[in-house]
């Protein structure tokens, strides 16, 4: 990974902490992202001492959950770092009581999708030009069992915290496939994981029981924040991954995810819905491809008599 620069989100604790570990660990360029400018760049300097790497640095950031950090976060990157090659979107979280952010939009949504799709859009041609580049979104398994409401993206009706989380993880899965389509032949790839049932901060933001249950379960069945690490760092270094795009990796492995997540159309609406919220421009549709191997017909061979 020497010479190549990665960006995490959500850098400071848990997996994404874990994450930049293991890749600054790998001689990456590491720009750590992550709440309080101070403490992400107190955060940084430790890694590099952990790691040996002198090449980690801090952005820091109010609340990812807001329009003006995405901006002030993608701009600042853009201005810092000439090439960015991999891009990991992993902050996220889980919250019990439906709340908005300061521009109105449900807080779930904007941390666990807009966040990263504001990012990957702001980023698009930084990543175009330091191609090959990657971007890693950070989903769960909790996706599963649910479907996307176009109607009620923000949960106005009958608000549940645990399923407004579920729906955000299908629909970052589904962004995910829609903007690998997007940046076909640029060079940039787009996946999503599952991290595994990990012992970190996550639920803690909401304090009283729901904390404690959370924090209770995970001290019975859940992994390492370390072992968490393992897929997102998969998916941002591996050589292997150098082509793969627009899939769903579990336990490191390319994993169908739910049916729901593999529905193009819906990836098309949603994509078109979550961009009018926050008002960033699509990226290009991609060129006519030439029809893949499964689509050329095959040679007409003589009838043998
Ligand atoms: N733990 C699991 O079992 C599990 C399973 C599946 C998926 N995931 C996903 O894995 C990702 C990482 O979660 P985790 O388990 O490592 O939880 P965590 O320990 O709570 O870490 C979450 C990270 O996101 C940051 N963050 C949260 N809200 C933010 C905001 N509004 N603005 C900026 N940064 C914010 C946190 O910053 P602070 O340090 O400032 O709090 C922290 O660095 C999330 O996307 C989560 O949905 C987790």
């Amino acid at each position: 990974m020497q010479g190549r620069v990665v960006v995490i989100t959500g850098a400071t604790s848990g997996i994404g902490l874990e994450t930049a570990r293991g890749i600054a660990a790998r001689g990456a360029h590491t720009v750590l992202v992550g709440r309080g400018t101070e403490r992400t760049q107190g955060i940084a300097a430790d890694l590099s001492r952990s790691t040996g790497n002198p090449r980690v640095e801090a952005v820091g950031v109010d609340n990812l959950a807001l329009l003006a950090s995405w901006t002030q976060v993608a701009h600042e990157l853009i201005e810092r770092f000439p090439a960015i090659h991999v891009l990991v979107n992993n902050a996220g979280a889980y919250y019990a009581r439906r709340e908005l952010t300061g521009d109105g939009i449900e807080r779930t949504l904007a941390l666990n999708v807009l966040a990263p799709l504001a990012l990957t859009t702001l980023l698009a041609d930084r990543l175009k030009s330091s191609a090959p580049a990657r971007v890693v979104n950070v989903s769960s398994a909790a996706h599963g069992g649910n479907v996307v409401d176009l109607e009620d993206l923000q949960g106005a009706r009958n608000f549940s915290g645990y399923r407004a989380y579920g729906r955000s993880k299908l629909e970052l899965v589904l962004l995910t496939r829609e903007l690998a389509r997007r940046f076909t032949g640029t060079g940039v790839t787009v996946n999503a994981l599952h991290p595994g049932f990990i012992r970190s901060g996550f639920g803690q933001n909401n304090g009283g029981g729901t904390a404690f249950m959370i924090r209770l379960t995970a001290r019975i069945g859940a992994k390492s924040a370390t072992k968490g690490a393992e897929t997102p760092i998969r998916l941002a270094c591996d050589s292997d991954l150098e082509r793969v795009t627009g899939e769903y990796f579990v336990d490191g492995k390319v994993t169908p995810g739910s049916t729901a997540s593999r529905d193009p159309e819906m990836a098309k609406k949603l994509y078109r819905a979550c961009l009018a919220l926050i008002q960033l421009p699509a990226l290009p549709e991609p060129p006519d491809l030439p029809p893949t191997s499964a689509m050329v017909p095959p040679p007409v061979l003589p009838v043998p008599v």
